[in-house]
C-alpha cells in the first residue's frame, strides 16, 4: 500500500517583514518620519485543502499579510511563495490561481450589472467560455444570485454585493481563496449562508482557504487551524482546541481570544 501523500504546501512565508515609512508634520517646517513594522519575522506554511483562520486585533498586520500574499504589496524582508510563485514578481500568473475578497471594498464595477462585471473578469482571466458558463451557473445557484445578475452593483445590498464579490473571486476556479473580513456587516442569515458556502467549497472542491474575520463564530464553524497575529508577529498557530487550551477555564472563544489579545498589555 502506498503511504498517504502529504498535501503540498500552497502558501509559504519565511521570515517575512513589511515596514512602512510614515511622515507627519510636527511643526510649520518640521516633519517627523517614523517606521511602522506592520509585519515582522513572519513564518508559516499552509497546505493544500486547509481552512485556516487568520486572527488578530485591529492594526495587527492581517491585511498587510494578505496584500503580500496576493502581490499587491511586496515584502521588505523575507520570502513568500504562493502556489509556487513569488506573488510580488509574478502577480499576473498568480492571479489565475488565487481568489481574493476584501470585505471592506468591492472588486466589482459600481455602475455595471453584476453579469457584466463577471463577463469582464472572464476576459481578464481568460476563462474558457464553456467552463465560465458552468461555474457561473453553479455559483449563481449556490449563492442565490440569480435575481440580481441584471442589477447594477451600486443598487445591491451589502449581503448581495458580498456574494457577488465571492462569485467574482471564484469564477476562474482558483486553488486558493483568501478572504479579508468577508462577513463584516452581514446579517445572521447572510452570514450563515456564506459560512455554509465556504465550508462546502473547502470540503467538496478542496479549495485552500485563508480567512480573516473578527467574527469568532466564523472561526468556530469553519476553521480547523487558527493563526493569531499581534503587533505584526505570529502569536499563536494551532488547532481550535489548542487555542482554547491557552486559557483553561474560559468557556467562550471570545474570552480566550481577548486574553491573548491583551496578554502583553496587562503588563505594560
Ligand atoms: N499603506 C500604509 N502606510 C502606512 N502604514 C500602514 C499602511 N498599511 C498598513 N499600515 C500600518 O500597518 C499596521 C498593520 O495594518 P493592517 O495590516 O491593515 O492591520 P489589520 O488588517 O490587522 O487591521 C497598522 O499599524 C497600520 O497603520
Ligand atoms: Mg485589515
Amino acid at each position: 500500500m502506498e503511504a498517504p501523500r502529504t498535501p503540498e504546501t500552497v502558501i509559504e512565508l519565511a521570515q517575512v517583514g513589511r515596514t512602512f515609512t510614515v511622515s507627519r508634520r510636527t511643526g510649520v517646517l518640521r516633519r517627523e518620519r517614523r517606521v511602522v513594522h506592520a509585519v515582522r519575522d513572519l513564518s508559516f506554511t499552509v497546505r493544500a485543502g486547509e481552512f485556516v483562520g487568520y486572527l488578530g486585533p485591529n492594526g495587527a498586520g492581517k491585511s498587510t499579510t494578505i496584500k503580500m500574499l496576493t502581490g499587491i504589496l511586496a515584502p521588505t524582508a523575507g520570502r513568500i511563495s504562493v502556489a509556487g510563485l513569488d506573488p510580488a514578481r509574478r502577480r499576473t500568473a498568480l492571479a489565475r490561481r488565487i481568489g481574493v475578497v476584501f470585505g471592506q471594498r468591492t472588486t466589482l464595477w459600481w455602475d455595471l450589472p453584476l453579469r457584466d462585471s463577471f463577463e469582464l473578469i472572464r476576459h481578464l482571466y481568460k476563462v474558457d467560455r464553456v467552463r465560465y458558463r458552468e461555474r457561473l451557473d453553479r455559483l449563481t445557484e449556490l449563492l442565490g444570485l440569480g435575481e440580481f445578475l441584471a442589477t447594477p452593483v451600486r443598487q445591491l445590498s451589502l449581503g448581495q454585493r458580498m456574494r457577488g464579490d465571492i462569485t467574482a473571486a471564484l469564477l476562474h476556479d482558483p486553488a486558493v481563496l483568501v478572504l479579508d473580513e468577508p462577513t463584516i456587516g452581514l446579517d445572521v442569515v447572510s452570514k450563515a449562508a456564506m459560512r455554509e458556502f465556504l465550508r462546502d467549497l473547502n470540503a467538496q472542491q478542496g479549495t485552500t482557504v485563508l480567512l480573516t474575520t473578527h467574527d469568532l463564530g466564523d472561526i468556530e464553524r469553519l476553521c480547523r487551524r487558527v493563526m493569531l497575529i499581534d503587533h505584526g508577529r505570529l502569536a499563536f498557530d494551532g488547532t481550535l482546541d489548542d487555542l482554547r487550551a491557552t486559557a483553561p477555564g474560559e468557556t467562550s472563544l471570545e474570552a480566550v481570544v481577548t486574553r491573548l489579545y491583551t496578554r502583553d498589555r496587562l503588563f505594560q
